[in-house]
């Protein structure tokens, strides 16, 4: 099984277009040592042919056109994004769907009934889709039950309903349902191998911790270093958690949490904001990231298991 990592940032990507945050003037200046990073989506497939795109990002045709693999040409017009996936209904996961509408079928699309609901009221993508593609809607159960994807045989998913939270658009915003947001467990049936992906995430119970211990890979949220690094920076009133998102330093964030993990599990960190310092390769942060045995994610990252 193979994941290709299309995405790695959060919304914005980095450098954000409107950014002079320390990170992103200075990526731009040169005097940074970091990569810049498009918008959060990951690529799944068993054969290296058929693939589930999870998320669709804004920066979905710069991703497929770096990424060959996705390409398979078998007919004049084709594509190796066999479905696609949602893991909430965020602007930086969903708007991609919109640069999809050439294809001449419907478009296979997994996510939960809230994620639907909010793609079709709030940020009308599906009904706009529907005077192009079209899209072939299936429903996402979240009580851990095995999910078969059409067109993608070698594949089995399950979801889990995450603490986090809906978009700013969403009249759900202040008042989260279950389903919003969502982890996906993806097996290897010819290894029984498991990763797990959760690239909006606010709380790790224990029940979390145990599936993940269970896993060979975790994907997990890296948007924030810091609970106030957007209020210090002068770019936001909201804190981390009001945004759905553990911060990775602090009591209880992502690290220690990481660390409550058995030892020969990958710790991938993943959809990271533009002004995390963890993306500054010779930073402290990244140091104490790799002092606890936690990767951080990069465009074209690909994890095999
Ligand atoms: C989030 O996950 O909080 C989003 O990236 C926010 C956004 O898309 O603006
Ligand atoms: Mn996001
Ligand atoms: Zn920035």
């Amino acid at each position: 099984m193979r994941i290709r990592v299309l995405g790695s940032s959060a919304g914005g990507g980095f450098p954000q277009w409107n950014c002079n945050c320390p990170n992103c003037d200075g990526f731009r200046r040169g005097t940074l040592k970091a990569r810049a990073r498009t918008q959060s989506s990951i690529a799944i497939s068993a054969d290296g042919s058929d693939w589930l795109l999870v998320n669709a990002s804004p920066d979905i045709l710069t991703q497929i056109r770096e990424a060959p693999e996705l390409q398979p040409a078998r007919a004049i017009r084709d594509s190796g994004i066999a479905a696609v996936l949602l893991m909430d209904a965020q602007i930086d996961h969903v708007t991609g769907l919109l640069m999809l509408r050439e294809r001449q079928t419907p478009l296979p699309l997994l996510a939960t009934p809230e994620v639907f609901s909010d793609i079709s009221s709030g940020f009308p993508i599906t009904g706009i889709l529907s005077h192009y593609c079209g899209v072939q809607r299936q429903e996402l159960p979240i009580d851990g039950s095995t999910v078969n994807v059409p067109g993608l045989p070698g594949l089995q998913v399950q979801t889990v309903s995450l603490s986090s939270k809906p978009p700013p658009y969403s009249p759900f915003r202040g008042n989260p349902r279950p389903g919003d947001n969502i982890g996906l467990l993806i097996s290897n049936p010819a290894t029984g191998q498991r990763a797990f992906y959760a690239p909006g995430l606010a709380e790790v119970t224990s029940a979390l911790i145990e599936l993940m211990s269970g896993c060979a890979v975790v994907l997990i949220d890296g948007t924030f270093w810091t609970h106030d690094e957007m209020q210090r920076l002068g770019l936001s009133a909201k804190a981390a958690l009001d945004m759905g998102h553990l911060p990775q330093s602090g009591p209880g964030g992502m690290i220690e949490q990481l660390d409550r993990l058995p030892a020969g599990i990958r710790k991938i960190l993943i959809h990271i904001n533009n002004t995390n310092p963890m993306l500054v390769e010779d930073s402290d942060e990244r140091a104490e990231l790799t002092a606890h045995g936690i990767e951080v994610a990069h465009d074209g990252m690909d994890i095999t298991f």
